[in-house]
């Protein structure tokens, strides 16, 4: 790859969307750090069948951590990977096209009425310190505007996680990250719901901080790995598992229970399992979706 192509943005597109340079390549952002070696061992060893990626860029940070994982992995998951940008999908594509079980794909991982309006941004530019407020309020505003604004002038496909989801019969994804635009973790969130491991770049700026507090709140995910200092924060949370039992006979003292497998069980009995059942499957292999 032509290096002089390569639009260092890191500190920029590190805490907020590099949408104005999306007609341009950028340095990998997952790279060498915990994260990329905490995606690898995820990857090598989870229990999934589909991984998700939303915002895989050119392809030489998380995607290359999930690849290294996955190859390893014995029932050789399906990687998706999506990319707005033109130019990076086109790299994408370029150096994981040949491989099997990979699939690369171009487009808006969301709708763009599925987009925050400028007044949730400001609201949480004011409110919220971190990274973020590094950055004057008209200035984070303009990628939000730009990052639409490239959507609607490339014509780029949009609403692409359910598209892919319902191209390929798949429910659940076994794992997705989310590091895509700054504006939209929270929407790709809503997409996603029901992975069975979800991964979040970016906790401590708008790209992941709802969808963070979100999973922490939610008694049907737990926290199993976060580092807040890591560049912006990374957080990975797996999914509980609920059991309901057959109903016990009537004349039983008790008629029914729910066990819910590693977490708080309603009937006060918990069964601990070390290894939960894969969600997803790949489905059609017909390509529905422009690459
Ligand atoms: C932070 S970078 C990804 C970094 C990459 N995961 C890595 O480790 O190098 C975010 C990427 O998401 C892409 N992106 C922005 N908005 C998107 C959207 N709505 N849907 C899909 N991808 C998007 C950007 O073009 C950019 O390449």
């Amino acid at each position: 790859m032509p290096s002089l192509l390569i639009v260092s943005l890191q500190l920029m597109s590190a805490t907020a969307s590099d949408s104005e340079g999306l007609n341009n390549l950028i340095a990998p952002e997952v790279h060498q750090d915990e994260f990329f070696e905490v995606i690898r061992d995820l990857a090598a060893s989870a229990p999934i069948d589909t991984v998700l990626e939303i915002g895989s860029s050119s392809g030489e940070g998380s995607t290359l951590a999930w690849v290294e994982g996955l190859r390893l992995n014995s029932r050789k998951p399906k990687l998706y990977c999506m990319e707005v940008s033109r130019v990076r999908c086109e790299a994408l594509q370029k150096h994981w096209g040949s491989e099997e079980f990979v699939e690369c794909f171009l487009g808006s991982s969301v709708n763009l009425d599925q987009f925050p309006s400028t007044a949730e941004v400001e609201h949480f530019h004011r409110n919220v310190s971190g990274p973020l407020q590094k950055y004057p309020q008209e200035q984070v505003l303009g990628w939000l505007q730009a990052d639409l604004d490239y959507i609607r002038k490339e014509v780029v496909p949009t609403g692409c996680i359910r598209e892919i989801k319902r191209a390929r019969g798949i429910e659940n994804f076994g794992a997705v990250l989310i590091d895509s635009s700054e504006f939209t973790g929270n929407a790709e969130l809503d997409e996603v719901y029901g992975a069975e491991f979800i991964l979040l770049d970016d906790t401590q700026t708008f790209k992941c901080h709802a969808a963070h507090q979100r999973l922490l709140h939610d008694p049907g995910y737990e926290l199993i790995a976060e580092n807040p200092k890591l560049r912006h924060g990374y957080s990975i949370f797996r999914r509980r598992h609920r059991t309901m039992l057959d109903p016990l006979p009537v004349d039983s003292p008790v008629h029914y229970f729910t066990i819910v497998l590693n977490g708080e069980p309603s009937s006060g009995i918990t069964l601990r399992f070390c290894s939960s059942s894969p969600s997803g499957g790949t489905g059609t292999s017909s390509k529905a979706l422009q690459h």
